[in-house]
């Protein structure tokens, strides 16, 4: 028997991960705690992130680049789980950059397609696919080419197979402190035109049990209150349907671009007033 003790009321990862929480098949690993009412819980612990792997996963890939800036691991696995992809799945990544969705899926044994405008973030998604598939010996289909999605046609043999759609779409540009007002406004406009445009684009493409689980924008202004893309209330319009009606968003606290992630299916064009 052993005992990890720690002063904060949340075990972080790290402490888990590095003392093999759960991950011993001979033991187990009981947690003890008490939660802010004052209640005793008493746990079993069943596994742990492994965050050396998330950091290989991201850091250790062979092409990053910061400014388009990156989807963390985890996120993209926890959107592709949102999406509801089975192995053997084809999911689609329609704003690929580096690959991070295509790498996940790959992990799971799930294909995928990856486009992007930008013919440089094409190369450095095959880069990394190339060193996704040698470290992790995964031998899934994926395919990355150059398109913008807001008008990119897909082939009969994409629309037969892709059955989930997974993305994080353009961000607009970063901010290390919110922008003037005429500048946000400027941004959200940009961003939710793109992303209309995208949304419409593939809504007589794709197949009508499609999944979709996108990243969008949301900005943080000083007082952590948030301005959300206008298209989000106007989906119905745009012929789809929120599937988790829930606000999702993820941010550090200080970020002004938050994502926010959006789950949905093509439903009716509803008909403009
Ligand atoms: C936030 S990044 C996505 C990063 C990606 N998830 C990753 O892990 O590297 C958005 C991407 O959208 C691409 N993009 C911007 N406008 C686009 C468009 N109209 N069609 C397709 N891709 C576009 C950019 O080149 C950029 O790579």
């Amino acid at each position: 028997m052993r005992l990890i003790p720690n002063k904060t009321a949340a075990l972080s990862t790290a402490t888990s991960h590095n003392n093999k929480l759960g991950r011993s098949e001979a033991k187990i690993e009981i947690i003890i705690t008490r939660n802010i009412y004052g209640d005793l819980i008493i746990a079993e612990s069943h596994g742990t992130q492994n965050i050396n792997s998330y950091a290989q996963r991201d850091r250790g890939r062979p092409k990053r680049d910061a400014f388009v800036g990156m989807l963390p691991p985890k996120l993209a696995q926890i959107m592709i789980n949102l999406s509801g992809t089975k192995p053997d799945d084809y999911l689609w990544d329609p704003f690929c950059g580096t690959g991070t969705v295509l790498q996940e899926a790959a992990l799971i044994g799930v294909n995928a397609y990856g486009s992007d405008l930008s013919d440089k973030m094409i190369s450095y998604a095959t880069e990394n696919m190339s060193w996704v598939e040698k470290t992790f010996s995964t031998n899934t289909f994926w395919q990355a080419h150059q398109a913008d999605a807001t008008s990119v046609k897909l082939t009969g043999e994409q629309k037969k197979r892709i059955s989930q759609v997974v993305c994080e779409t353009y961000l607009g540009q970063p901010f290390s402190a919110p922008p003037s007002p005429e500048k946000l406004h400027e941004v959200v406009g940009n961003c939710n035109h793109i992303i209309s445009d995208f949304l419409q684009n593939i809504h007589s493409q794709i197949r009508p049990d499609t999944t979709l689980c996108i990243a969008v924008p949301a900005w943080q202004n000083h007082e952590g209150k948030f301005t959300h893309l206008p298209l989000i209330k106007n989906l119905k319009k745009l012929g789809y349907q929120q599937i988790i009606d829930k606000n999702l968003l993820y941010h550090r606290e200080d970020q002004v671009v938050a994502r926010e992630i959006l789950v949905l299916k093509p439903a009716d064009i509803a008909k403009t007033a």
